[in-house]
């Protein structure tokens, strides 16, 4: 379903000219990301009508009128990080008078909230997910002496078009395609913090893409919790799925690299992986997250597929475009898990060769079923498995760079290496770091290069004459 909401749109336009009439000098904000990509891309929302009005960006937060922070919650270490911050944010407010507004998923989350409004009553703004572009409306509220904003909804935000963004980058960019989550993994908060699936219409998403490559940008990223459940609807007798979307995208002058994330395995039809192959601009790294090895864990997780059917799933990619390679994410240590169930995560991995693996420790989340299950496992476990997984995964990335080494790859130079300011950054298709001599001219250039040799983090290469 596509909800619009111009109306609203327009009201937060109005609120950020009264906010810009009564910041009448540039103020500072500071801005703090945590979590996904989705978030970054909130993030730069964010950003966006911040600067509409009259905040600059600093990275230096001693010098902030303006704190906010993005928050996540899909793994507790986030929750930590939160209250440890606000600490420090409570010396800048005190020194600067700064406003602090704190957002994003963990907002969602009751007990959050229950703790914030108990022990740290000093939080001038509080939103959600589904009220991020209320911004200019909350800040208005504060400077207008209103001692607290606090702007929640629980139920599913509506999808909002036309709002000014603020983009981190000038080559790369991340577009939205949908918002929230109908899947409910066992072990996972994200559905309950961000609502279920609203997938934007496809003329807007293919609009802000034609723009982004009027711009000059080079790569994107289409990004949801779901991607290949995008449903656009039917826009003059085409339907809009999310196979047609990146045909579409595909054929827009000026971008050259497509890259999406993340999509699920039980989605992975054969339109989406027809697509894949006949875009050539689509990268040659396809995330698809396993989380487990084990039938038996993977029905406990809900994930809709068994250990069989994934590898057939990437047998059958594989064979459909041989030049792909995979990247995953793995939960080590869900409730249950045996060691017989950790061994079959160990030999998909070993089957399917994975270029790169998110590897998590499994973290109980409040609200979700997972945290219910009586046979939560040992941390010790929990983490000795992680280690094994992380050896296994470490002697095969060497394996897999060695098969670079003579090839010529088409890179984008990203930039000047952080490392050695004379040598340049840049990607493969399959997204590995390749380090390499050239001109500064080049960033943001496609460039064959061969590849020389392999760092295990990177690789090195030489352009091509
Ligand atoms: N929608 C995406 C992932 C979103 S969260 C997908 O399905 O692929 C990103 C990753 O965090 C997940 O893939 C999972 O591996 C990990 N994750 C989510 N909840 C977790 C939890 N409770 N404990 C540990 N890892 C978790
Ligand atoms: Fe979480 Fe599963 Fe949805 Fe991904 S698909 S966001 S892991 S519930
Ligand atoms: Fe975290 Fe929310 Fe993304 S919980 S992973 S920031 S959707």
């Amino acid at each position: 379903m596509i909800l619009l909401n111009n109306a609203e749109v327009e009201l937060q336009k109005e609120y950020m000219n009264k906010v810009k009439e009564l910041n009448t000098k540039k103020l500072k904000y500071y801005i703090l990301t945590m979590g996904c990509q989705l978030n970054e891309n909130d993030s730069e929302k964010l950003c966006g009508m911040l600067e509409e009005m009259n905040y600059e960006k600093t990275e230096d937060i001693n010098l902030a009128d303006f704190i906010i922070m993005n928050t996540c919650c899909v793994r507790e270490n986030a929750e930590e990080k939160l209250f440890g911050k606000l600490g420090e944010y409570k010396k800048i407010k005190e020194k600067n008078n700064a406003i602090i507004a704190i957002g994003g998923c963990m907002m969602q989350e009751k007990h959050i909230i229950e703790k914030l409004n108990k022990s740290y009553p000093y939080v001038d703004i509080i939103f959600g997910t589904h009220t991020l572009h209320k911004l200019p409306e909350d800040i208005y509220k504060i400077l207008n002496k209103q001692k607290k904003v606090q702007d929640i909804l629980d139920i599913d935000g509506e999808v909002f078009e036309g709002l000014p963004i603020k983009r981190n980058d000038d080559k790369k960019a991340s577009v939205t395609i949908m918002y929230g989550c109908n899947n409910f993994c066992t072990y996972c908060i994200v559905p309950y913090v961000r609502g279920r699936e609203r997938s934007r219409k496809p003329e807007d998403i293919l609009k802000e893409i034609k723009q982004l490559a009027d711009e000059g940008y080079k790569e994107i990223t289409l990004l949801g919790q779901n991607v290949n459940s995008y449903n656009g609807g039917i826009v003059n007798g085409k339907e809009y799925n999310f196979a047609n979307l990146l045909r579409d995208v595909n054929d827009i002058d000026g971008i050259e690299i497509i890259r999406f994330v993340s999509p699920h395995p039980k989605d992975f039809k054969a339109d989406v992986i027809q697509a894949i192959k006949g875009c050539k601009k689509v990268s040659r790294i396809l995330h698809l997250p396993l989380q487990s090895g084990s039938t038996a864990v993977l029905k406990k997780m809900n994930r809709k597929y068994t250990k069989e059917q994934f590898i057939e799933l990437a047998e059958k990619i594989k064979k459909e475009i041989p030049e792909v390679v995979f990247s995953t994410d793995i939960i080590v240590g869900f409730p249950e898990e045996t060691e017989e169930d950790f061994e079959d995560t160990l030999d998909v991995v070993r089957k399917v060769n994975f270029e790169q693996i998110f590897m998590f420790i499994y973290s109980r989340r409040v609200g979700t079923p997972a945290d219910r299950m009586e046979n939560q496992i040992p941390e010790e476990i929990k983490h000795e498995r992680f280690d094994r997984l992380k050896a296994l995964f470490e002697q095969q990335i060497e394996e897999n760079n060695k098969k670079y080494i003579g090839t010529v790859q088409t890179v984008l130079i990203e930039g000047k290496s952080k490392n050695n300011e004379n040598t340049l950054t840049a990607r493969t298709s399959t997204n590995k770091v390749v380090i390499l001599d050239g001109d500064e001219s080049l960033i943001g250039k496609l460039v064959d290069v061969k590849i020389v040799s392999q760092h295990v983090w990177f690789l090195k290469g030489r352009i091509q004459k």
